[in-house]
């Protein structure tokens, strides 16, 4: 199990549609499955947004936390996202989802650890050390800040880059869109590697909620193309990063 944890220093910079998108890919490019799990303590959007149901989500996996996390008991509280990636929503109010974490966020992370035969994209949100996500933050195996190459994004991201840098939390950047600064120009600045860019696609939504395209023509598109690179480059870092492991 590979345990990729997306965030971001500050503002909405696409967190959410990267975490879907990265998910969708994840499959048709690896060939082992994924799940979503939305772990963001402001309160989930995926139900609303991907027209999905409240229920089940966090608070019914919750409700299993005194027995061990098994594929099946993560599947029964998931939901098909766009028919094909299972989705642990979390529920609309932060309130109730920061409250869930605290009990919820170490044992899931160290559950989804001993899942061997799946992968795992966690839209932790705006990323805060100091909050019950901060486990699943502690505990991945990648952590993606996001961030639009804007000047006003880059001070919230030099000082968060620092704070996971500093404790050791293996962060790469990944820039929404390519304008107005060079991605290079925020990964320098941040002394981040920069994993990649996700196309600016202004109907992001639209495409995620029709799923990863089932034709060539469609994966051609910009959008589908850069999340499959970025897939493929996450999946190589795992890839050596076992290899090391193995060899050490
Ligand atoms: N690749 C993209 N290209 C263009 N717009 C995007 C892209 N990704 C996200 N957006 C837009 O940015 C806005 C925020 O997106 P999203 O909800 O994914 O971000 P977020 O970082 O998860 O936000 P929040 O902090 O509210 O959870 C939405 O209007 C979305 O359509
Ligand atoms: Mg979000």
């Amino acid at each position: 199990m590979s345990i990729i944890a997306v965030g971001s220093a500050k503002a909405s910079p696409g967190v959410t549609s990267l975490s879907v998108g990265l998910g969708q890919s994840w499959e048709p490019t690896t060939g082992r499955p994924a799940v979503l799990v939305e772990a963001d303590g402001d309160g989930g959007t995926l139900a609303a947004r991907f027209g999905l149901a409240s229920t089940p989500s966090l608070v019914e996996l919750s409700g299993t936390a005194r027995h061990e996390l098994t594929i099946s008991r993560l599947q029964a509280s998931c939901q098909p996202l766009a028919g094909q990636l299972p989705a642990l929503v979390a529920p609309g109010c932060g309130e109730t989802t920061t409250r869930i974490l605290s009990h919820l966020a170490k044992r899931l992370s160290d559950g989804l650890g001993h899942l061997d035969e799946i992968d795992a994209v966690i839209d932790v949100g705006r990323v805060r050390l100091d909050s019950p996500a901060a486990e699943l933050i502690k505990g991945c195996d990648l952590l993606l800040l996001v961030v639009q190459p804007r000047f006003e994004q880059l001070v919230p991201l030099v000082h968060q880059a620092r704070r996971v840098l500093s404790l050791e939390i293996p962060t790469a950047l990944v820039c929404v869109g390519d304008r107005p600064y060079p991605p290079t120009e925020m990964a320098k600045a941040s002394q981040l590697n920069l994993l990649g860019v996700m196309a600016h696609e202004p109907r992001v939504t639209e495409a995620l909620v029709g799923g990863f395209p089932a034709t060539q023509r469609h994966r051609r598109l910009l959008l589908w193309r850069t999340l499959t690179e970025l897939v493929h480059r996450i999946h190589s870092r795992m890839e050596a990063a076992a290899g090391n492991r193995e060899a050490a």
